[in-house]
């Protein structure tokens, strides 16, 4: 879903060290196609210059609402009026402060105040300061008002210290606008999502286990693309080496059985499952208590495996849930793909060769659903694919739960 298109997003920016970092925010939300109005608080243009936030939004930077331009026909209110979000990143101490007490004295809070847009802080300000009961307390009554308040980060500041107090991450930030975005647009908004992402580690002793190829990109852009459409998602991820996606629920798991407890625990209520994860089918029958040594196993040794639980056969009851498989086969991939559709009572199968995708940053799949709908799709990056693959479902969705039932074999 592309969420940020042909939005109209105010991105203030206040006094602080942290302004530079938002150029960044600025460039990436321009590029996703928002349209972007950047105003300054007179404290900012000490930090940084218009000059860098006009170039990279290709719109003209407000700071002073006494000097607006001409063809602003409510000048000091437009923005407001005709915003579809604000975020305000870096929010300092001073202007979190003059937002709870209600004081519109220059653009930027005129222009909050005069908003009925969701509003989104990304406070950064000393670790002291943000600590303060003061500003603790501005903090809880905008966020009692309905305003979204990030954390800040933990780490070291300008200052020699080191503490909470650091502008969340830009990456962060766009994922947050992106999920308020998403629940006031998106077309999953109200709906509970949960995707699964990585492959399992099956321990066969304290430091070894089996596992396979999986990166968990494909899982993680599909999360990012159910939050962006406006779903309450929730992640079960294996060990992988992304970064944690903003604005989601993330549960960590490492083995099969792990998966398969805390799937059907977020499933309780969702409307839908993407299960993407590579789960093994099989696991050491018993994890050895400490290190298995090579001496005494001259001639080799056998692993004896048993059978992993089958997560989606054991929810194929389940008729509320729309649930969507993945089947990365090296072979045969579209008979083994419907047989695993019809054996599991899918609503939709992803499938994909898993030798020309597992780890690699494109992907080519063709998507069957219990309709008999053949899709397929071209290669194209996993996150474009996401996108893709996630519009299909949501094609679908609201035909649940009337014509459920149909079209399984048991
Ligand atoms: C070098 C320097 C760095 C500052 N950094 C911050 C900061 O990170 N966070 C903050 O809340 N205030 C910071 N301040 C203080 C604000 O700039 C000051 O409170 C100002 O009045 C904020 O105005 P504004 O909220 O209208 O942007 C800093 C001040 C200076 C001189």
């Amino acid at each position: 879903m592309q969420i940020l298109n042909g939005k109209r997003i105010v991105l203030g920016v206040c006094g602080s060290i942290a302004a530079y970092k938002v150029a960044e925010l600025a460039r990436n939300l321009t590029l996703g196609g928002a349209i972007v109005d950047v105003v300054l608080t007179e404290s900012a243009e000490r930090f940084v210059g218009t000059a860098t936030f006009q170039a990279l939004t290709g719109r003209p930077v407000l700071t002073d609402m006494w000097a607006l331009p001409e063809d602003s026909v409510v000048g000091h209110v437009a923005l407001g009026v005709n915003a579809d979000l604000i975020v305000i990143a870096p929010a300092t101490a001073n202007t979190l402060a003059r937002l709870a007490a209600g004081m519109c004295d220059d653009l930027l809070t005129t222009t909050v105040l005069a908003t009925t847009a969701p509003i989104l802080c990304a406070p950064a300000m000393n670790v002291h300061m943000y600590a303060a009961a003061a500003t603790q307390h501005n903090i809880a009554t905008l966020r009692g008002r309905g305003f979204t308040v990030l954390e800040p980060a933990e780490g070291r500041m300008a200052e020699p210290m080191v503490g909470k107090g650091r502008l969340p991450e830009p990456a962060i930030i766009e994922g947050e606008i992106r999920a308020l975005l998403g629940r006031t647009h998106g077309p999953l908004r109200g709906k509970k999502v949960v995707v699964t992402a990585g492959g399992t580690r099956e321990p066969i002793d304290p430091i070894r286990y089996l596992s396979n190829r999986s990166s968990g990109q494909m899982g993680y852009a599909l999360a990012a693309a159910a939050r962006d459409a406006g779903a309450h998602v929730t992640l079960i991820s294996t060990p992988v080496t992304l970064e944690a996606p903003a604005a989601m629920e993330l549960v960590r798991v490492e083995t099969a059985i792990q998966m398969r407890d805390a799937v059907q625990a977020a499933c309780t209520g969702a409307d839908l499952l993407v299960m993407n994860a590579a789960v093994a089918d099989f696991r050491p029958a018993e994890v050895a208590d400490q290190k298995i040594k090579k001496q005494g196993h001259a001639e080799g040794m056998t692993l004896n495996l048993v059978p992993n639980p089958d997560i989606l056969g054991e929810l194929a009851q389940r008729d509320d849930l729309f649930k969507v498989g993945f089947a990365a086969e090296t072979q045969d991939l579209q008979h083994h793909a419907e047989g695993k559709l019809q054996r599991k009572r899918l609503d939709m199968i992803v499938a994909n060769n898993a030798t020309e995708t597992m780890s690699q940053n494109d992907i080519e799949v063709t998507i069957l659903t219990r309709n008999n709908d053949v899709i397929m799709m071209p290669r194209q990056s996993k996150e474009a694919a996401a996108v893709a693959i996630l519009q299909t479902i949501i094609e679908r969705l609201p035909r649940l739960p009337a014509d459920r039932g149909a079209g399984h074999t048991e």
